[in-house]
């Protein structure tokens, strides 16, 4: 069948649909969420008329009462609203089923998330067809910029007609080394355009993606390709970033070595910039360093001499799988978040467009790296499904000087720029000279996210690099919500520095007690849960669907827990205080305590390692680490070198332990469970109200830390 079936779905929407207003949502509140004080203070439209005509979606939300009505619709009726949102984009068959999910691990059916279910879609049909599709000047229309690690060398832009042919192309070289539906694809990749496109021709061919992080070391990528049974990966010869080069296809040599990824087949490399002139760092010299195994390995650039550029997007149900992204979780390995395809794609595009407010003709950039979530729904799929000019970022916001991303708005006359607090905070310490001297005119909106962005932070972001012109959106969301889950809508309220203020369509928030469980009503602080299903979430861990029952749905059953604590203030402003268990957010980067503490016990010097986050100004959170050593063996300045060399090895070249704390012993329980509690409270330092260590096997170790701990002297 041929593209040229796809019709855009064109629902009757003839009934006559009451406007929103606060008794229609209190007569309907036979759900308990919708008693919650704040959903019905959300709910409440100021005015009786329906102030949208509740047809379609609005192309803008220009007012808090807009964002009012349409969110009271969202809750009352998420079938209407997110069939409503699916109409945005194109369907081989457009669904009759919209939401079918539960989230009630108690019920018969138990945790299980649905959306669209019989709808049959591409995305990259979506992402790149369907807009040439509809209007054919689009071809011509750039879809990336990319923006080289040294700016003087050529700049390279896409458009979407070059962009849609390369995907084809790079499509049927996955189909000619055997890559068929469903099959996991493993990425390792440094932020080119190379990368979109392999995302893109996975989508295409129905292959899952699984995009690994370039800082990753051999032993993550190792766990990563193996986790997902990849038979192919993906990578370039070099990454370059900060003028450094990094051999990425070497560190897949390496991971290919260990015994665990025997079952990989094939290796595809391409040619970092392959075909860009005026390239200074070429890596040319280095290549010719590259071990290479004959059967295995293959340059991409050779290949894609040998297939055609026809390639019929595969149609896919809306719930098959899209990619698979690792995250670290509390305990134990990685979790293979599965995200799937109608329900992402319908909800990482409408977030794009209504949080960004992006205008057609807007160039937009995200500096996000594609090995994140954040790569995958606001570098590649949201701003792509809303036909937007994207930005590619090679390099760092340092890099050749802290001026980097002022320079690079002006170079591309960037107006919605997208980035994290980590960013923001590193640049803030140098002279504002450095952003005072570029111009950023072109501005318009700025982003913030991975992160609780300071006040400090927020206002220098907001005076210094916009000029007091731009609104901060602050985009509250997680790998595991596939898109923004609380955000502003630009210039539809005010904002409050530090607050992601109101939900997204669609979004039920609701805090409990951490000690009594119970529901808390706002204002209030507590844990963060999420009521009710929306698409963009992940359906389940990759053949692990008990763990992610166990991980986020049984703290509060009937609620997704979001592992992040929240107060929500009389007005109904979000603010997100950080995360309430072992995960570690420094620099943007989520990290597992566990996957540390293994990394230190690894060293046949360490007995135990227990490792916890203290408050940053700079990177949000140090990393922190306990260690207790094996009977004869004494601490030294060499010893703690080597257990920083261990992590940055195991983990990764961003991941660095801050403190690490030699001690004879933990405060654990008697049952033997280490008490990260009164750790935290150590090293925060907060030593004034320690609760209750009665149940401590050896209370006066306490002490001890205490007196040892540098963050307490
Ligand atoms: C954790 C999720 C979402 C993409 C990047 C991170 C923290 C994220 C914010 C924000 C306060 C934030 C949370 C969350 N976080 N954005 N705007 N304000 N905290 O994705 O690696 O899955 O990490 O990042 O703690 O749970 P991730």
């Amino acid at each position: 069948a041929s593209s040229s079936t796809l019709v855009k779905n064109s629902t009757n929407h003839n009934a006559i649909h009451q406007p929103v207003t606060q008794r229609s949502i209190l007569l309907s509140s036979t759900n308990n969420y919708l008693s919650n004080p704040l959903v019905t203070r959300l709910c409440r439209a100021t005015s009786t008329h329906s102030i949208w005509n509740e047809t379609a979606l609005p192309d803008k939300i220009k007012t808090l009462d807009e964002y009012k009505a349409i969110y009271a619709l969202s809750i009352k009726d998420p079938n209407r609203f997110w069939k409503m949102a699916a109409e945005c984009l194109d369907w081989y068959q457009f669904p009759t089923k919209i939401k079918n999910t539960e989230f009630d691990y108690r019920t018969s059916r138990g945790v299980d998330i649905k959306w669209y279910e019989d709808g049959i879609i591409n995305v990259c049909y979506n992402c790149l067809d369907r807009h040439i599709h509809h209007d054919h000047s689009i071809a011509q229309q750039v879809a990336l910029i990319f923006e080289p690690d040294t700016p003087t060398e050529s700049r390279h832009h896409i458009t979407y007609a070059e962009l849609l042919r390369d995907v084809k192309k790079f499509a049927n070289v996955l189909k000619k080394h055997g890559v068929k539906k469903g099959d996991r694809v493993t990425l390792y990749m440094p932020m080119v355009i190379e990368a979109c496109v392999a995302m893109l021709a996975c989508a295409r061919i129905g292959a899952v993606h699984s995009v690994i992080f370039g800082g990753f070391s051999p032993n993550n990528i190792a766990e990563r390709i193996s986790g997902c049974d990849s038979t192919v990966i993906i990578t370039t010869d070099f990454g370059v970033r900060g003028g450094k080069s990094s051999p990425l296809k070497t560190k897949i040599d390496q991971a290919l070595a260990l015994k665990q990824c025997s079952n990989v087949k094939t290796v595809l490399v391409f040619e970092r910039n392959h075909g860009m002139t005026e390239l200074k760092d070429d890596c040319s010299h280095l290549r010719k360093t590259l071990e290479w195994t004959d059967g295995r390995d293959f340059w991409v650039h050779k290949e894609m001499e040998t297939v055609n550029d026809k390639c019929e997007p595969e149609r896919m149900n809306a719930e098959d799988p899209l990619f698979i992204l690792y995250t670290s979780g509390s305990t134990g390995t990685p979790k293979g978040i599965v995200h799937t395809t109608g329900g992402y794609l319908t909800y990482t595009s409408l977030t794009f467009k209504y949080s960004f407010d992006y205008n057609p003709g807007d160039v937009y950039m995200c500096t996000a790296d594609i090995g994140w979530i954040t790569g995958h729904s606001y570098v590649v799929y949201g701003p792509l499904a809303n036909r937007a000019t994207t930005v590619i970022f090679e390099g760092i916001p340092t890099y050749p000087d802290v001026s980097r991303y002022w320079n690079i708005i002006d170079k591309h006359e960037v107006n919605i720029f997208y980035t994290a607090p980590t960013a923001i905070r590193s640049l803030m310490q140098h002279d504002d000279a450095y952003v005072t001297k570029t111009n950023r005119q072109s501005l318009r909106i700025l982003g913030s996210v991975g992160e609780p962005i300071n006040p400090e932070a927020w206002k220098w972001y907001h005076s210094v690099v916009g000029d007091n012109r731009c609104p901060i959106i602050d985009t509250w969301w997680q790998t595991e919500t596939g898109g923004i889950m609380i955000s502003p809508i630009p210039n539809a309220w005010e904002l409050e520095p530090g607050s992601a203020t109101f939900p997204f369509f669609g979004i039920q928030t609701q805090l409990f007690d951490q000690t009594t469980k119970k529901p808390l009503k706002p204002p209030n602080h507590g844990e963060l849960c999420i009521a009710d299903s929306w698409p963009g979430q992940a359906r389940s861990l990759y053949r692990n669907h008990e763990r992610f029952v166990d991980v986020y749905f049984k703290t509060y059953p009937g609620y997704y827990f979001t592992g992040d604590g929240c107060e929500i203030k009389p007005n109904g402003y979000h603010w997100i205080t950080g995360r309430v268990d072992d995960v570690l957010v420094i620099s943007g980067h989520n990290i597992g305590t566990a996957e540390v503490e293994a990394a230190l016990e690894e060293h046949t010097s360490v007995t135990e390692a227990a490792v916890v986050g203290y408050p940053d100004p700079k990177k949000n959170q140090g990393m922190y680490c306990f260690v207790t050593l094996k009977g004869n063996v004494k601490p030294s300045e060499e010893l703690r070198k080597e257990l920083i060399r261990s992590v940055r090895d195991s983990i990764g070249a961003h991941v660095y332990p801050d403190v690490i704390h030699f001690t004879s012993n933990l405060p654990k329980t008697r049952s033997g469970k280490i008490m990260r509690r009164i750790l935290r409270k150590i090293v925060e330092p907060d030593t004034s109200n320690l609760g209750d260590t009665s149940t401590l096997n050896d209370p006066t170790i306490v002490e001890e830390l205490i007196k040892n701990s540098p963050r307490t002297k």
